[in-house]
């Protein structure tokens, strides 16, 4: 049996959940894992805060370096969130040969790279299987059990938050403020919400995601990203008129030395297994040039299921103590990141219903190289909309189409632009 003394540094949502995990399956992971993992230190803001769950008031500290410092902490787990101090923190644990489990996808996301060499130097490790979609156990699966694979492309949901709100926002017509709340109440939202709306989070993971299926840095930088904040009850409905579900996918594709990586609501078939995936779950749909397509499902935020992840994490990193391997296996190609991908669109506009309107748009769609799939129109005078969707067309013609579009007098506004994958 072998002693492990933890410094925690966080114990909000996360590091209660993982408090727990450790306290109901200790007995389980003494004999079966052979370790016996003791909380040496947590880190918080407030000692005097009321936390979820029982914790001994003598090892709250509001000072890192006790925990830094203190030659028995084995081990650093951080779920304090956002960029600094954590950042900082996970780079002194490292530095001094501690290894560190991380939640935190914005340090992984933005410093990885960074904190792997600092890694390597000390002979520590880094292990953030919980900074990608919570409980899902995905970045392990891709390092450890398909590297036999190319992975081609990935199309995931990979935020819970946002699936949570669209999911009540089609199912029951709910308001898009309330169900942020209820998200927020749940836990699953970031402390800022704002991270998970505007597609941030999201991008985050995506960066850290394909990095890792495509062995190539994917800097955050070259990974677009759009939230959910556009999308209206409006385009849900036409969305399920047209035999479609909204999701926010994060997806990442390889051709070649071609690297693309994008976040933005999606149009998806109601028939496609992403589109069942209701709530705060993920999931993560990818295909391998040698074991095909693969799905991964489950829970993407909340206590226990990211606590899952993060304890696995805790007992892998005792167990590959001096035996952590790095990232020596990327291949650092001369790569592109594909900015003008194809893709097919789903485009909502106010018009003046008036003969020859619908001939003029067209031809505008037409004049930028894009070809039309279906076309509805919604509504007569000056309530009309026409709805499109196009045949696969690159981005770049797309929006050249839609900034033409904007000196068309036929044309009162464009209200919706939503990307269609099949
Ligand atoms: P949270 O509930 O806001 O908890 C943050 C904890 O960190 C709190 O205990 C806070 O102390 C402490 N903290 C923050 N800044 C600090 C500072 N400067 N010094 C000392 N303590 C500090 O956040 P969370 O939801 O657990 O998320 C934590 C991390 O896990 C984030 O990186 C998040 O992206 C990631 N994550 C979250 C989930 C989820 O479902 N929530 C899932 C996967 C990954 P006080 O309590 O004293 O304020
Ligand atoms: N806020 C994140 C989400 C937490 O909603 O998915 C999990 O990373």
């Amino acid at each position: 049996m072998r002693k492990v003394k933890l410094g925690l540094l966080g114990l909000g949502t996360v590091g209660s959940g993982v408090l727990k995990v450790l306290r109901q399956n200790a007995e389980m992971i003494k004999r079966s894992e052979g370790l016996d993992i003791n909380v040496g230190w947590v880190l918080v803001r407030d000692k005097s805060k009321k936390r979820a769950v029982e914790i001994d008031p003598s090892v709250l500290t509001t000072d890192a370096q006790v925990i830094l410092n203190d030659p028995e902490v084995d081990l650093v787990a951080e779920f304090m969130g956002g960029e600094e101090p954590a950042f900082t923190y996970i780079r002194e644990a490292l530095k001094k040969g501690k290894s560190v489990v991380t939640a935190n996808k914005e340090v992984i996301a933005k410093h990885g790279d960074v904190l792997e060499r600092e890694a390597e130097k000390s002979g520590a490790g880094l292990y953030f299987e919980a900074s990608v979609a919570g409980g899902i156990p995905i970045i392990k699966t891709i390092k450890r059990s398909l590297q036999a694979n190319h992975i081609l492309k990935f199309m995931g949901i990979i935020n819970g938050t946002t699936n949570y709100i669209l999911t009540r926002m089609s199912e029951e017509g709910s308001d898009f403020n309330a169900v942020l709340k209820e998200a927020q109440r749940l836990g699953y939202a970031e402390p800022d919400p704002t991270a998970d709306i505007e597609g941030l989070d999201a991008k985050f993971k995506l960066s850290i995601l394909s990095t890792i299926c495509f062995r190539n840095q994917v800097p955050l930088e070259n990974v677009y990203c759009e939230g959910i904040t556009k999308v209206t009850a409006e385009d849900i409905t036409y969305a399920q008129q047209l035999g479609y579900g909204i999701k926010l996918l994060a997806i990442g594709k390889k051709n070649g030395n071609r690297i693309e990586a994008r976040v933005h609501p999606t149009f998806i078939p109601l028939s496609h297994p992403l589109c069942a995936v209701r709530d705060v779950y993920n999931a993560i749909f990818l295909e391998g040039d040698a074991v095909g397509n693969l799905m991964f499902y489950g829970r993407g935020a909340g206590d226990l299921p990211t606590a899952s992840a993060v304890v696995s994490d805790i007992i892998t990193a005792c167990q590959n103590q001096g035996g952590y391997h790095h990232r020596t296996g990327m291949d650092q190609e001369d790569v592109i990141f594909e900015q003008n991908w194809v893709s097919r669109y789903y485009v909502r506009m106010l018009v003046y219903d008036r003969p020859g309107v619908l001939g003029e748009i067209a031809g505008l769609f037409g004049k930028h190289g894009v070809s039309l799939e279906s076309v509805i129109q919604k509504n007569r005078g000056d309530d009309a909309s026409l709805i499109f969707i196009t045949h696969e067309a690159h981005e770049q013609f797309m929006v050249r189409a839609l900034e033409d579009m904007k000196g068309c007098t036929a044309i009162s506004s464009i209200e919706s632009m939503i990307r269609v994958e099949r």
